[in-house]
């Protein structure tokens, strides 16, 4: 089946008001009739995007909580409100520098679907998982935390195949095992709801970039990228999103 591809911009603790403009003009020159952009800045920076855009805007994290005395915490509302209709929810960096259980990745993920935010959830093995042979056990067990007791939200979902090594280090996965990884998640999540489970798009992320992302996006389970430090050169990601 032909799923729409996905280019998506993480730029973490990144970007400026200077690089919303950067951005904005390198990806009017984008044919986006065939793909999805993805621009997901600090959440300051969303109410920057005033220019007519041809991509949509994510947040990188938020609260599963609605509203209220939760200082410095975002709720999806606000995130909406900013302009958000895409949240990454359970990065690599939220569950390790932040300790997010895999439990509160559950409620954040249904409070943004519930709340009318597309969540994108990132699961991926650290290198030493891998080198244990745990990488299908570990995201399986990322992705039942989530999916397990509410198999509603597969089909609202996008997912992000990050293994850790490979975020920020510029050794991505080859396109074979990035494939093969990619290919046992929709084997696993067809468990839950098979048609979902074809439909879903699986994006790749870890040091992706203008050089490595063509052949990635030849595979037959990557639908798109989650781009974190080439997302920040306006010109390498417009060139990676013409590039799917
Ligand atoms: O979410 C994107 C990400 O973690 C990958 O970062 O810098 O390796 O492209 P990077």
């Amino acid at each position: 089946m032909q799923r729409t591809p996905l280019i998506a911009a993480n730029w973490k603790m990144n970007g400026s008001a200077a690089l919303v403009e950067e951005m904005t003009s390198a990806l009017a020159g984008v044919a986006t009739e065939q793909i999805q952009v993805l621009i997901c800045p600090p959440a300051t920076l969303l109410c920057r995007f005033t220019a007519p855009i041809n991509f949509a805007l994510g947040g990188q994290t938020l609260s599963h909580e609605v509203s209220g005395a939760f200082t410095g915490e975002l709720s999806a509302a606000l995130l909406i409100e900013a302009g958000a209709s895409y949240v990454i929810v359970g990065h690599s960096e939220r569950r390790s520098l932040n300790a997010e259980s895999d439990q509160l990745i559950a409620a954040k993920l249904m409070r943004a679907v519930v709340s009318g935010l597309t969540p994108v959830l990132c699961v991926g093995e650290t290198l030493q998982q891998r080198q244990q042979e745990k990488t299908q056990q570990v995201i399986a067990r990322q992705l039942d935390a989530v999916y397990a007791s509410q198999p509603e939200l597969l089909a609202k979902s996008v997912i992000a195949y990050e293994p850790v090594w490979a975020i920020g280090t510029g050794e991505s996965a080859t396109p074979e095992q990035a494939q093969q990884t990619h290919a046992f998640i929709r084997q696993h999540l067809a468990q839950y709801d098979a048609k979902a489970a074809e439909k879903v798009k699986l994006l790749y992320g870890g040091s992706v970039n203008a050089d490595n992302c063509a052949a990635l996006f030849k595979q037959a389970d990557i639908d798109g990228a989650l781009v974190g430090g080439a997302s920040l050169k306006a010109a390498e990601f417009a060139q990676i999103c013409s590039s799917a």
